[in-house]
Protein backbone atom coordinates (compact mmCIF):
# COMPACT_ATOMS: atom_id res chain seq x y z
CA UNK A 1 0.00 0.00 0.00
CA UNK A 2 1.53 3.48 -0.56
CA UNK A 3 0.82 6.23 0.94
CA UNK A 4 -2.10 7.93 -1.39
CA UNK A 5 -4.14 4.42 -0.65
CA UNK A 6 -3.55 5.10 2.74
CA UNK A 7 -4.86 8.45 2.86
CA UNK A 8 -8.05 7.36 0.43
CA UNK A 9 -8.65 4.47 2.52
CA UNK A 10 -9.12 6.15 5.65
CA UNK A 11 -12.00 6.56 7.26
CA UNK A 12 -13.47 6.77 10.79
CA UNK A 13 -14.38 2.70 11.19
CA UNK A 14 -17.40 3.00 13.56
CA UNK A 15 -18.76 -0.71 13.34
CA UNK A 16 -15.46 -3.44 13.79
CA UNK A 17 -15.18 -7.05 13.43
CA UNK A 18 -14.67 -9.31 16.39
CA UNK A 19 -11.07 -9.78 15.01
CA UNK A 20 -8.07 -9.47 17.45
CA UNK A 21 -5.53 -7.51 16.88
CA UNK A 22 -1.97 -8.77 17.93
CA UNK A 23 0.75 -7.21 19.63
CA UNK A 24 3.31 -7.45 17.37
CA UNK A 25 1.23 -5.91 14.94
CA UNK A 26 0.36 -2.75 16.83
CA UNK A 27 4.00 -2.18 18.62
CA UNK A 28 5.49 -2.08 14.48
CA UNK A 29 3.02 0.88 14.11
CA UNK A 30 3.76 2.89 16.91
CA UNK A 31 7.72 2.40 16.44
CA UNK A 32 7.30 3.55 13.30
CA UNK A 33 4.99 6.54 14.53
CA UNK A 34 7.68 7.47 16.35
CA UNK A 35 9.08 9.11 13.08
CA UNK A 36 6.41 11.42 12.88
CA UNK A 37 6.95 15.79 13.05
CA UNK A 38 6.70 17.84 16.09
CA UNK A 39 7.71 21.37 16.38
CA UNK A 40 11.22 21.78 18.79
CA UNK A 41 11.07 17.43 18.09
CA UNK A 42 9.52 17.63 21.54
CA UNK A 43 7.16 14.45 20.51
CA UNK A 44 4.68 15.63 23.20
CA UNK A 45 2.38 12.82 23.02
CA UNK A 46 2.23 9.90 25.07
CA UNK A 47 -0.34 6.98 25.16
CA UNK A 48 -1.80 4.11 26.51
CA UNK A 49 -2.89 0.96 24.40
CA UNK A 50 -5.74 -1.26 25.62
CA UNK A 51 -7.27 -4.58 24.41
CA UNK A 52 -8.99 -7.69 26.51
CA UNK A 53 -10.04 -7.90 30.14
CA UNK A 54 -8.30 -4.20 31.05
CA UNK A 55 -10.22 -2.38 28.09
CA UNK A 56 -13.73 -4.48 28.95
CA UNK A 57 -13.18 -3.58 32.63
CA UNK A 58 -12.43 0.31 31.75
CA UNK A 59 -15.64 -0.05 29.19
CA UNK A 60 -17.51 -1.43 32.52
CA UNK A 61 -16.47 1.09 34.32
CA UNK A 62 -17.48 3.94 31.83
CA UNK A 63 -21.03 2.12 31.68
CA UNK A 64 -21.69 3.35 35.39
CA UNK A 65 -20.13 6.56 35.22
CA UNK A 66 -22.03 9.89 34.06
CA UNK A 67 -20.20 11.77 31.56
CA UNK A 68 -18.03 14.80 32.72
CA UNK A 69 -17.56 18.09 31.62
CA UNK A 70 -14.82 17.76 28.61
CA UNK A 71 -11.90 19.57 29.80
CA UNK A 72 -11.49 21.02 26.55
CA UNK A 73 -13.63 22.68 24.15
CA UNK A 74 -14.28 21.32 20.42
CA UNK A 75 -17.95 23.20 19.78
CA UNK A 76 -16.15 26.49 19.26
CA UNK A 77 -16.24 26.71 15.01
CA UNK A 78 -20.27 25.95 15.97
CA UNK A 79 -20.74 29.76 16.07
CA UNK A 80 -20.15 30.14 12.27
CA UNK A 81 -22.49 28.82 9.80
CA UNK A 82 -19.52 27.42 7.12
CA UNK A 83 -18.63 24.96 10.07
CA UNK A 84 -22.08 23.89 11.55
CA UNK A 85 -22.86 22.79 7.69
CA UNK A 86 -19.96 20.92 7.48
CA UNK A 87 -21.09 19.37 11.06
CA UNK A 88 -24.68 18.54 9.70
CA UNK A 89 -22.99 16.71 6.51
CA UNK A 90 -21.86 14.05 8.45
CA UNK A 91 -24.44 13.09 11.21
CA UNK A 92 -26.25 13.11 8.00
CA UNK A 93 -24.02 10.87 6.33
CA UNK A 94 -23.86 8.89 9.36
CA UNK A 95 -27.47 8.69 11.16
CA UNK A 96 -28.79 8.31 7.77
CA UNK A 97 -26.55 5.15 7.38
CA UNK A 98 -27.82 3.81 10.65
CA UNK A 99 -31.88 4.26 9.41
CA UNK A 100 -32.20 6.77 12.77
CA UNK A 101 -34.13 9.64 11.55
CA UNK A 102 -33.27 13.20 12.07
CA UNK A 103 -35.56 14.05 14.64
CA UNK A 104 -34.78 11.07 16.51
CA UNK A 105 -32.94 12.73 19.35
CA UNK A 106 -33.15 9.76 21.37
CA UNK A 107 -31.76 7.50 18.85
CA UNK A 108 -29.20 9.71 18.11
CA UNK A 109 -27.86 9.99 21.78
CA UNK A 110 -28.01 5.93 21.47
CA UNK A 111 -25.66 6.06 18.79
CA UNK A 112 -23.12 8.16 19.76
CA UNK A 113 -23.25 6.72 23.04
CA UNK A 114 -21.00 3.45 20.93
CA UNK A 115 -17.90 5.44 21.34
CA UNK A 116 -18.04 4.33 24.78
CA UNK A 117 -17.30 0.85 23.91
CA UNK A 118 -15.57 2.35 20.84
CA UNK A 119 -17.71 0.43 17.93
CA UNK A 120 -16.72 -2.75 19.43
CA UNK A 121 -13.09 -2.22 18.31
CA UNK A 122 -10.66 -4.74 20.17
CA UNK A 123 -7.84 -2.05 20.47
CA UNK A 124 -8.43 1.51 22.05
CA UNK A 125 -5.73 3.54 22.48
CA UNK A 126 -5.76 6.69 25.01
CA UNK A 127 -4.25 9.66 23.82
CA UNK A 128 -2.49 12.51 26.79
CA UNK A 129 0.22 14.61 27.19
CA UNK A 130 1.11 17.12 30.38
CA UNK A 131 -1.32 19.70 30.85
CA UNK A 132 1.31 22.95 30.31
CA UNK A 133 1.36 22.08 26.25
CA UNK A 134 0.12 24.23 24.82
CA UNK A 135 -1.33 24.53 20.86
CA UNK A 136 1.87 23.77 18.96
CA UNK A 137 1.92 20.78 21.64
CA UNK A 138 -1.62 19.75 20.48
CA UNK A 139 -0.53 20.14 17.08
CA UNK A 140 1.78 17.98 16.86
CA UNK A 141 -0.10 15.46 18.82
CA UNK A 142 -2.25 15.59 15.82
CA UNK A 143 0.21 14.89 13.39
CA UNK A 144 1.00 11.72 15.47
CA UNK A 145 -2.45 10.51 15.40
CA UNK A 146 -2.42 11.16 11.90
CA UNK A 147 0.55 8.97 11.20
CA UNK A 148 -0.83 6.30 13.84
CA UNK A 149 -4.12 5.88 11.52
CA UNK A 150 -2.57 5.98 8.36
CA UNK A 151 0.16 3.03 9.63
CA UNK A 152 -2.41 1.34 10.31
CA UNK A 153 -4.14 1.02 7.14
CA UNK A 154 -0.66 -0.26 5.54
CA UNK A 155 -1.35 -3.07 8.35
CA UNK A 156 -4.94 -3.63 6.93
CA UNK A 157 -6.53 -2.30 9.75
CA UNK A 158 -9.12 0.38 10.59
CA UNK A 159 -9.90 3.21 13.34
CA UNK A 160 -11.57 5.92 14.49
CA UNK A 161 -10.52 9.09 16.75
CA UNK A 162 -12.88 9.78 19.80
CA UNK A 163 -12.59 12.78 21.13
CA UNK A 164 -16.10 11.59 22.77
CA UNK A 165 -13.82 10.01 25.75
CA UNK A 166 -12.91 13.24 26.85
CA UNK A 167 -16.48 12.90 28.42
CA UNK A 168 -14.30 10.49 30.35
CA UNK A 169 -11.55 11.50 30.98
CA UNK A 170 -11.27 11.26 34.79
CA UNK A 171 -11.99 7.36 34.93
CA UNK A 172 -9.67 6.65 32.03
CA UNK A 173 -6.85 8.29 33.84
CA UNK A 174 -7.84 6.40 36.82
CA UNK A 175 -8.01 3.56 35.18
CA UNK A 176 -4.53 3.61 33.05
CA UNK A 177 -2.46 4.81 36.43
CA UNK A 178 -1.78 8.25 34.73
CA UNK A 179 -2.13 11.41 36.86
CA UNK A 180 -4.92 13.64 36.77
CA UNK A 181 -3.10 16.67 37.36
CA UNK A 182 -0.28 16.42 35.45
CA UNK A 183 -1.96 14.88 32.00
CA UNK A 184 -4.72 16.40 29.68
CA UNK A 185 -5.98 13.44 27.58
CA UNK A 186 -6.96 14.41 24.46
CA UNK A 187 -8.17 11.50 22.33
CA UNK A 188 -9.33 8.15 22.08
CA UNK A 189 -8.83 5.84 19.07
CA UNK A 190 -10.40 2.46 18.07
CA UNK A 191 -8.58 0.39 16.34
CA UNK A 192 -9.37 -2.88 14.55
CA UNK A 193 -10.72 -4.21 11.40
CA UNK A 194 -13.69 -2.69 10.10
CA UNK A 195 -16.76 -4.76 9.35
CA UNK A 196 -16.96 -4.13 5.66
CA UNK A 197 -20.75 -4.43 4.91
CA UNK A 198 -22.00 -2.31 7.99
CA UNK A 199 -23.65 0.63 6.03
CA UNK A 200 -21.80 2.96 8.70
CA UNK A 201 -18.64 2.69 7.27
CA UNK A 202 -19.88 2.56 3.98
CA UNK A 203 -22.00 6.45 3.62
CA UNK A 204 -20.16 8.99 1.44
CA UNK A 205 -18.21 11.65 2.97
CA UNK A 206 -17.31 15.25 2.04
CA UNK A 207 -14.87 17.69 1.66
CA UNK A 208 -14.57 21.24 0.32
CA UNK A 209 -13.04 21.67 -2.90
CA UNK A 210 -9.52 22.03 -2.78
CA UNK A 211 -9.15 25.90 -3.91
CA UNK A 212 -11.51 26.65 -0.95
CA UNK A 213 -9.36 25.93 1.25
CA UNK A 214 -5.41 26.19 -0.46
CA UNK A 215 -4.41 29.05 -2.01
CA UNK A 216 -1.39 28.81 -4.82
CA UNK A 217 0.54 31.96 -5.40
CA UNK A 218 3.30 31.80 -7.92
CA UNK A 219 3.29 28.83 -10.03
CA UNK A 220 2.28 30.70 -13.32
C1 LIG B 1 -9.37 14.50 16.76
C2 LIG B 1 -10.59 13.81 16.24
C3 LIG B 1 -11.58 13.41 17.11
C4 LIG B 1 -12.71 12.72 16.65
N1 LIG B 1 -13.64 12.27 17.54
C5 LIG B 1 -14.67 11.49 17.12
C6 LIG B 1 -15.55 10.91 18.06
O1 LIG B 1 -15.45 11.11 19.27
N2 LIG B 1 -16.51 10.08 17.60
C7 LIG B 1 -16.66 9.81 16.26
O2 LIG B 1 -17.57 9.04 15.90
N3 LIG B 1 -15.85 10.37 15.34
C8 LIG B 1 -14.85 11.19 15.74
N4 LIG B 1 -13.98 11.73 14.83
C9 LIG B 1 -14.12 11.41 13.41
C10 LIG B 1 -14.61 12.59 12.57
O3 LIG B 1 -16.00 12.71 12.71
C11 LIG B 1 -14.22 12.27 11.13
O4 LIG B 1 -12.82 12.27 11.02
C12 LIG B 1 -14.79 13.28 10.12
O5 LIG B 1 -16.20 13.23 10.11
C13 LIG B 1 -14.27 12.96 8.71
O6 LIG B 1 -14.64 11.66 8.34
P1 LIG B 1 -13.59 10.52 8.01
O7 LIG B 1 -12.64 10.38 9.16
O8 LIG B 1 -14.42 9.27 7.82
O9 LIG B 1 -12.87 10.91 6.77
C14 LIG B 1 -12.86 12.45 15.27
C15 LIG B 1 -11.86 12.87 14.39
C16 LIG B 1 -10.74 13.54 14.86
C17 LIG B 1 -9.67 13.94 13.88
Amino acid sequence: MNVTEAVTTRRSVRQFLDKPVDLETIRRVMDKARWAASGCNYQPWEATILTGKPLAELQEKMKTTPPQQAEYDWTAPGQEEAYTKRLHGVSAGMFGAMGIARDDGQGRMAAMARNTTSFDAPVVMFTYFPRFMKEAQWSDTGMWLATVGLLLREEGLDSCYQEYMALYANVIREHIGIDHDRYMLFCGMAIGYRDPDAPVNNFEREREPLDDTVKFLGFD
